[in-house]
């Protein structure tokens, strides 16, 4: 069975100190969330050392929010994906919208980011999602299959094991207005077609799939009881453990 999977996406919010203590509270609940739902805090780069400290020994692992797309040297402010691993980082989320939308980020530059995380087994969350005008015309389903061609028909059946995708409707992100079960399912079966169209069905089957977008313990439960719904990416709800919490306890 695929893994279930909540992450918390903290985004350029807190303090070092603020965040450990976050880190440490949601430390503190893990054991109440169900064995086969795996945690992840993805903090900003400079918590990354800290937050990894307040949660040894948990269940809780490690994201950055962001890699550079170089391995090493002259590029000022990046950070590489060999230094994300020497703090204990397991994971990065890539192709955040936000990340698409103000930094440029394009499909070609997350598939170098990618490789490069891969080469350094640090596994990759890879955010799809159309924004309110391709929603409107209709173009949901196109746009979100053309991120994940673009992006991960360029990996072998083997490099999915180490891929997760989160689905996050741009309109939905921040906003408090959260798609419904049933736009965030057909998504999320039509991104599991796409999978299986490339890499066959049983690595489509395996591929943990995330909602994000406004996602809170008063609506996790309906999202997560959707079939193609493997948990949630959540930004906002994630600040406060207990939200963050009460969200994996849905399941
Ligand atoms: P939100 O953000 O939960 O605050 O809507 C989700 C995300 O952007 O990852």
């Amino acid at each position: 069975m695929r893994k279930k999977i909540v992450a918390g996406n903290w985004k350029m919010n807190t303090t070092v100190p603020e965040g450990i203590e976050l880190a440490k509270q949601v430390v503190a609940r893990a054991a109440e969330t169900p064995a086969n739902v795996g945690l992840i805090v993805a903090t900003p780069f400079t918590h990354l050392a800290s937050v990894a400290e307040a949660i040894k020994g948990s269940k809780v692992e490690l994201a950055a929010q962001n890699c550079a797309d170089h391995t090493s040297g002259a590029y000022t402010g990046e950070v590489s994906v060999a230094m994300l691993k020497s703090v204990g980082c397991k994971w990065t989320i890539l192709g955040h919208s936000e990340r698409r939308q103000y930094y440029g980020e394009t499909d070609e530059k997350l598939v170098v980011k990618t490789q490069l995380a891969l080469a350094e087994g640090i596994g990759v969350i890879l955010c799809v999602g159309e924004n309110l005008d391709e929603r409107e015309a209709g173009r949901h389903f196109d746009v979100v299959s053309a991120q994940i061609k673009n992006v991960l028909y360029n990996f072998t059946a083997e490099d999915m094991k180490k891929i997760v995708v989160a689905y996050e409707p741009v309109w939905a992100i921040g906003t408090g207005k959260t798609a419904t079960a049933e736009q965030a399912e057909e998504i999320h079966a039509c991104i599991r077609k796409v999978l299986a169209d490339k890499f066959g069905a049983q690595v489509a089957e395996d591929t943990t799939i995330l909602y994000g977008g406004s996602c809170k313990p008063s609506n996790a439960k309906e999202l997560f009881a959707q079939k193609d719904i493997d948990g949630g990416l959540i930004g906002g709800a994630a600040l406060k453990a207990d939200d963050f919490i009460g969200i994996a306890l849905s399941y």
